[in-house]
């Protein structure tokens, strides 16, 4: 199945990507996938392969349950290339209580982890029988990590070793575990890293340096307090690291990743030109029922990492916004892949996109997606970045379920799914509205 612009689930239920990397001359997007029903259950690692970021191509499931260690899930873990092959780490599941009425489900977060590892010697053909091992069994120290909530192996190459950071909990505060590998089988731990009350567990940790800087992704569980929401959320911190010491150190408690409501689990890799980039999950309030092949869940457009003034900036990746560039006088002469908007937004004016609302408010960008959100109860729907100093430049990607709005070019970004948006582009405001599809 081929899809431009955004990946979207191939049908059924997608979550984190996984394995994201630039291999043999093509970008993989592996996800959590669940391919039977349009909601979470036993994980599979779907996979997706592109040579530009724009033109994407499903392939054949890579990863699924085959071993007593994954039999409930391959959950979330990372990629890397050595010596030609390509290295899947990932976590294995298995449940310890299953429900009774769904085997898909475990019951009260009974189940047990493991960190695997599965080679494949050309990114095409994926072994589940014969190539898959437990490299890290489960931790049974609580001074550790957690026998239950250790998850999200992101693996990288340092100056003279191979290094691991993990998710995990510890006295009910998130935590990082770092493992170092000379070969990438044998791993010990090397190093704890952990910033007290930012949420009770930490998943999907990822650490990388850009311009010189350390950056730590993460998504502590629990993070928002007293809101009818998903409380957990993604955050960027500076993160110092050590390879002599393994120590890691936060340097503060981390901003969004993204300002909207739905970007979870975000994963880097490096381009095809070493640019750092990243993509993250649209943790969608609800399904898209396409008659026979209802979907749910997508990715955001790959986003190039810098740093500046001590943090983090994500910018639409350059090769992303080169494809968006025919220009076209409304939405509805966009094709797949929806369009790509730019526009000046000053203080005091509003844009509405089809039913969902961007304001600029004592310098911050408010948007409100109370119009195209039929799931009220499940989700919030007003987000706002903080206060914008760099100017006024809006640059919006609107994709069928995913808007996209890049502040002054990565200040800020503020990403929301959206439900049945109308074509109607409305601007309270003097500025002039570019509108491009794909090339
Ligand atoms: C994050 C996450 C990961 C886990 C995966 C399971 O969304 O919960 O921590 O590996 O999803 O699908």
């Amino acid at each position: 199945m081929k899809q431009t612009g955004h990946i979207k689930a191939p049908g059924n239920w997608i979550n984190d990507p996984n394995g994201f990397i630039y291999y043999r001359g093509r970008y993989h997007v592996f996800y959590q996938h669940f391919p039977y029903e349009p909601r979470w259950g036993t994980m599979h690692w779907g996979h997706a392969v592109s040579t530009d970021l724009v033109h994407w191509e499903h392939l054949p499931i890579a990863l699924y349950p085959t071993k007593p260690q994954d039999r409930n899930g391959c959950f979330s873990g990372s990629a890397v290339e050595h010596d030609g092959k390509l290295y899947l780490f990932y976590t294995g599941v298995r449940y310890r209580q299953e429900n009774p009425e769904n085997i898909h489900k475990h019951v009260d977060n009974d189940f047990e982890s493991c960190q695997m590892l599965m080679v494949s010697d050309d990114g095409e053909h994926f072994d589940n029988l014969g190539s898959k091992h437990v490299i890290i069994p489960k931790i049974t120290d609580p001074e550790v990590g957690d026998v239950t909530h250790t998850r999200d192996p992101k693996v990288w190459r340092g100056s003279d070793a191979w290094y691991m950071v993990l998710g995990s909990t510890r006295h009910n505060e998130g935590e990082v575990l770092i493992y170092r590998s000379r070969d990438l089988t044998t791993w010990e731990l090397a190093g704890q890293a952990e910033r007290p009350g930012i949420g009770w567990m930490w998943e999907c940790p990822d650490w990388f340096t850009v311009d010189g800087q350390g950056v730590l992704l993460f998504s502590p569980m629990g993070y928002m307090k007293d809101c009818a929401c998903p409380p957990d959320m993604s955050l960027c911190a500076l993160a110092d690291f050590d390879e002599a010491t393994c120590a890691m150190h936060i340097a503060d408690d981390g901003r969004f990743f993204d300002y909207g409501l739905d970007l979870y689990a975000p994963q880097s890799t490096l381009d095809a030109e070493g640019r750092r980039i990243v993509i993250a999950w649209l943790r969608m309030p609800g399904p898209v029922d396409e008659g026979s092949r209802p979907w749910w869940g997508m990715m955001c457009l790959p986003r190039v990492v810098s740093a500046r003034d001590g943090r983090a900036r994500f910018s639409v990746h350059p090769d992303v916004r080169a494809a968006y560039a025919h220009p076209i006088a409304a939405p509805s002469e966009a094709g797949n892949g929806g369009f790509r908007m730019t526009l000046e937004l000053h203080e005091g004016e509003t844009l509405d996109i089809g039913g969902y609302r961007i304001a600029r408010i004592e310098g911050r960008l408010r948007a409100d997606r109370s119009a195209v959100c039929p799931h009220n109860g499940k989700c919030r729907l007003v987000s706002e970045t903080p206060e914008a100093r760099e100017g006024d430049h809006l640059e919006i990607y609107v994709d069928g379920n995913i808007v996209e709005t890049y502040v002054n070019d990565g200040e800020y970004t503020l990403t929301n799914a959206v439900y049945g948006l109308s074509d109607d582009i409305h601007l309270e405001g003097t500025g002039t509205i570019a509108l491009y599809g794909l090339r």
